[in-house]
Order: structure tokens, then C-alpha cells, then sequence
């Protein structure tokens, strides 16, 4: 393990760090904890640890890893990356993100200090859009992705039906810049060419989004 990968306590009390087959009961059971909510996944009944060894296999801690945050010495939380339309070559730079916060530890600041570190490691992926995928009515992703700096890019109205209710995709993605690829500050404009008011500022295309400054 480098160090960019070893473990990394942001307070003396939460520690991420890469997940281990054996944390993987935890990982499923506050991942089915959250079915019942029906606001994050569109499984509908639990899930069985033996029914996700395989998933769980196939995460690879140089590309597309699963950490857990302890607290307490307890796994009470897990956030990976997976690869964007399986896994097609031309897609390798984006990922989506996956948080899940057991319930009883949720609302305390976990789940955007996970979405944060993901964020952070992303460059050492190579990951430069990082997209998150949840439904519509999801108010605390959406919340969360908002002030990280996520932009919502896309809105797959009534393509779920959950607990009876039919439900919304949204898509939100974060453009990463590449450790090359740094911002810089804007170029001065020589004062001549200042003149022209009709002149039209930069398409928002051409801009770069946003990304967040990390705590
Ligand atoms: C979504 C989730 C990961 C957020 O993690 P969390 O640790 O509870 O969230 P945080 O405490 O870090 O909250 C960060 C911000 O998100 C928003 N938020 C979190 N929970 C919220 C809620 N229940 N209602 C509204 N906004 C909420 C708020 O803006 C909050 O900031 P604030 O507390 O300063 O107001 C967590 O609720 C969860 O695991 N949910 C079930 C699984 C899921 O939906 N995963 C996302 C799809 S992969």
C-alpha cells in the first residue's frame, strides 16, 4: 500500500480506508439498510453477502477501488468507483461514485467527507469525470452533490418504479482536472482589445465545470 493509498483518519474518530473481504458483511448490510428507505437503489429486497462476493472481487484498488469509513472501530460506511458503461476502453477517465452511510451514523458529516476523499483520489485514477447517478427524489445527494460542485447533466424522468411510485434518474458529473491540467488564472486582456462591448463572452461549453475546493 503507497501512501497516497494508505489509510486516512480525518479526525481521531473516522478512518478511510481500502475495504477488505471481510468487511464485506458490513458493506451489505448497510448497503440492504438502505432499501427500505427507497431512495438510493433500485434493488428492492435484500441482498445476500455470498450474492456480492464476485461484485466485490472485481473492485481493483489501482483503478476502480471500495474504501470503508470505521468509526469507533465500526465499518458504518462505503463509497466506491465503478466503471461507466462496462467498462468500455473510451470511457476509462470516468467513473460513477457510490456513497452508502449506515442509517443511524447518517446526517453527521460522513457522507460528504467520503464524497470529498473520492473526489481527491480521483487524479491517481486517472478519473477526470466522475459521475453520480440517483434518483430524483434523493434530496440529500442531490444537496450534497450540489455543494461539491457537481452539475446536473442529465434528468431520466419516470424510468423507475419504487415502493409503487414511479421515479426519476438523475445524472450529475464533476469534471476532475488531470494533476497536468491544473487551473490557471485567466490571461490578462491587453486594453485595446477590451473596446468591443458587443463582443461575447466565452460559451459556457467551452468553460471548464466547476470543481470544489476540498476541506
Ligand atoms: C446520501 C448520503 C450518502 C449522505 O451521507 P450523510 O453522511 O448522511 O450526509 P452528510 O451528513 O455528509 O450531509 C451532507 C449534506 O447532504 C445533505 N443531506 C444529508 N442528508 C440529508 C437529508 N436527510 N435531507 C436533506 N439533505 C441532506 C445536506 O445538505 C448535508 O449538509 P448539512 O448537514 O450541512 O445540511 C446518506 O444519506 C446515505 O447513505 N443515504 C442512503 C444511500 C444513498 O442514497 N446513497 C446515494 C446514492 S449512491
Amino acid at each position: 500500500m503507497d501512501a497516497a493509498s494508505s489509510p486516512h483518519a480525518f479526525s481521531s474518530d473516522l478512518l478511510i480506508r481500502e475495504a477488505r473481504e471481510a468487511d464485506l458483511p458490513a458493506i451489505v448490510a448497510i448497503y440492504n439498510a438502505s432499501i427500505p428507505g427507497g431512495w438510493s437503489t433500485a434493488d428492492t429486497r435484500p441482498i445476500a453477502v455470498a450474492d456480492r462476493l464476485a461484485w466485490f472481487r472485481a473492485f481493483d484498488p489501482r483503478r476502480r477501488p471500495i474504501w470503508v469509513a470505521e468509526f469507533q472501530g465500526e465499518v458504518v460506511a462505503t463509497t466506491y468507483l465503478s466503471s461507466f458503461y462496462q467498462g468500455r476502453p473510451a470511457y476509462d477517465a470516468t467513473a460513477e461514485i457510490s456513497v452508502y452511510v449506515a442509517p443511524q451514523q447518517q446526517r453527521r458529516g460522513i457522507g460528504r467527507r467520503l464524497k470529498q476523499w473520492v473526489i481527491s483520489q480521483c487524479p491517481r485514477f486517472g478519473v477526470t469525470t466522475l459521475l453520480s447517478f440517483y434518483f430524483d427524489h434523493n434530496l440529500a445527494t442531490r444537496r450534497l452533490n450540489a455543494e461539491l460542485g457537481f452539475e446536473t447533466v442529465g434528468h431520466l424522468r419516470d424510468i423507475a418504479v419504487v415502493q409503487g411510485q414511479s421515479r426519476g434518474l438523475l445524472i450529475a458529473a464533476l469534471r476532475i482536472p488531470p494533476p497536468t491540467l491544473q487551473p490557471t488564472p485567466p490571461a490578462k486582456v491587453p486594453a485595446e482589445t477590451t473596446a468591443d462591448a458587443t463582443a461575447k463572452p466565452a460559451a459556457a461549453a467551452d468553460q471548464p465545470l466547476t470543481w470544489p475546493h476540498l476541506a
